[in-house]
């Protein structure tokens, strides 16, 4: 077997676990290509979160079926998925041969070792010692700094299926991010489903662990440019992290603070642990610390037993804060979870009406904030070339999604001052500034046939 392709769903702890696999799969000597087309193993690497990312596995389950009919192909389940019963059910139909849970990904090798199904679903302590190799050529990487999550929030399937939280020890974090700055990676983005909680594991600190604001000064002064991280619970959240984030330089002043709901009674049957008062004190607290934040949130709507007026008080807390950026759900109810067993689904039209509502809302906000940065000099991190090969593509601090014209002497990646020209509620537009501020214009193609 020497071919082999990955396709990862969900959030950026399956991207930093196919990384992980990856390196594995490298050191049995495959090769990673770019398609399925033309792989001898194929490894979804799945999500739990809501409904939609299961039925998306089904129908690539179902092709890969087809497909293996015809010839030699070994088809693998990982993520989060794999860990359920919902998921081995699927695995089973689907027939396939490789399944290994969020905490069994290092068993990948053991795996391929022979021709037998494989099946490994436990959560080994091994994984949070193992360090991946630094991706290559890249300016951003991801840093897993816990895995798990301790909470019990009524709709989610997370704590089902990545176990309870464990925190990686600090030494390993750094010998990490050492391997991850002698690669060139210039941001680095630390991972946790709650970051905050870093060092607290089980309601216990955890002896020879710093706490997240002094982890965040250890990274931050490691000699990298920027650092970011997520995700934050408001519970969890202490005003010691926004002044670690304002007094280290590196950290970006990105804020992404998932409030779920803006109505304290949808709060509590999502057993969220916080009332929309203690909310909006963090918010204040990390304005105070750091004027300039940019403050991205998760919202759910729709929840079993939204009212009108729950989702208007959403709508509500929507302009009291100003948020830049949100990520918005329409309630996917999971098997599996409290709310799925105790309360009920409301109906699909109600909860569509409600996200189309709120998503307008977001429009409007985040047109107005991406507005307020055009004419001003940013920090744009540009990764590479965008579709239209004449842009590059990359963001700003704050996760702005950023495009800029190639001119000669910058079409590389590399972190620019790049001056705003125009900006849209998704994206924005600029241009090259030199080291002596000034601003350089592409050459239009039809100028330069002239
Ligand atoms: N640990 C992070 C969130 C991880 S899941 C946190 O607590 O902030 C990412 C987001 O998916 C959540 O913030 C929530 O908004 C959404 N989500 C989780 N379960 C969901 C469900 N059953 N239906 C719809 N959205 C859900
Ligand atoms: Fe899920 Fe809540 Fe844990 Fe986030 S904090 S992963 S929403 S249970
Ligand atoms: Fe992430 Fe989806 Fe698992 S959001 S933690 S991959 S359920």
């Amino acid at each position: 077997m020497a071919r082999a392709h990955i396709i990862t769903y969900g959030c950026q702890m399956n991207e930093y676990d196919t990384h992980l696999v990856e390196s594995q799969l490298v050191a049995l000597g495959m090769d990673m290509v770019d398609s399925p087309d033309h792989a001898d193993l194929v490894l979804l690497n799945t999500c739990a979160v809501r409904g939609k990312p299961v039925d998306k596995v089904r129908t690539v389950l179902g092709l890969l079926r087809k497909e293996k009919q015809k010839r030699n192909l070994v088809v693998g389940m990982m993520g989060c998925l794999a860990q359920l019963e919902e998921g081995q059910q699927i695995a089973r139909k689907f027939e396939v041969d490789v399944l290994i849970g969020p905490g069994a990904i290092l068993d990948i090798s053991k795996a391929l070792e022979n021709n037998q199904r494989f099946w490994s679903l436990q959560f080994k302590d091994e994984l949070h010692d193992f360090i991946p190799p630094a991706p290559v050529d890249k300016l951003q990487a991801h840093l897993t700094i816990m895995r798990g999550c301790d909470h019990h929030c009524t709709y989610c399937i997370v704590p089902t299926t990545r176990g309870p939280q464990v925190s990686r020890h600090p030494d390993l974090i750094m010998k990490e991010l050492d391997m991850l700055l002698a690669a060139g990676v210039q941001e680095v983005t630390l991972l946790g489903q709650n970051v905050n909680s870093y060092g607290i594991d089980q309601g216990k600190r955890v002896p020879g662990v710093p706490s997240f604001a002094e982890l965040l000064r250890m990274v931050g002064s490691s000699g990298i440019r920027r650092v970011k991280f997520t995700t934050s619970h408001p519970m969890n959240f202490t005003e010691d992290v926004a002044q670690a984030m304002a007094e280290t330089p590196a950290v970006c002043n990105y804020v992404h603070l998932p409030v779920q709901s803006g109505s304290n009674r949808v709060l509590r049957r999502m057993a969220r642990e916080y009332t929309i008062e203690k909310y909006l004190e963090h918010i204040a607290a990390v304005k105070k610390w750091m004027p300039d934040v940019v403050l991205a949130t998760d919202i759910i709507v729709g929840f079993s037993g939204e009212t009108e007026e729950d989702f208007q008080q959403t709508m509500d807390l929507f302009d009291e804060v100003g948020y830049d950026q949100a990520y918005m759900f329409a309630y996917s109810a999971r098997p599996g979870t409290p709310s799925y067993k105790h309360f009920d689904d409301m109906p699909r039209e109600v909860k569509i009406e409600r996200l189309k509502r709120l998503i307008d809302k977001q429009k409007e906000w985040a047109l107005k904030k991406n507005a307020a940065f055009v004419g001003q000099d940013v920090e744009v991190l540009l990764r590479g070339d965008a579709t239209d090969p004449s842009l590059l593509e990359g963001h700003t601090r704050g996760n702005h999604p950023t495009f800029v014209p190639k001119v000669p002497g910058y079409d590389k990646p590399g972190i620019y001052t790049v001056r705003i020209s125009h900006s849209t509620p998704h994206s924005m537009f600029g241009n090259f500034v030199d080291a002596q501020g000034q601003v350089l214009l592409p050459v239009k193609a039809s100028a330069a046939n002239a």
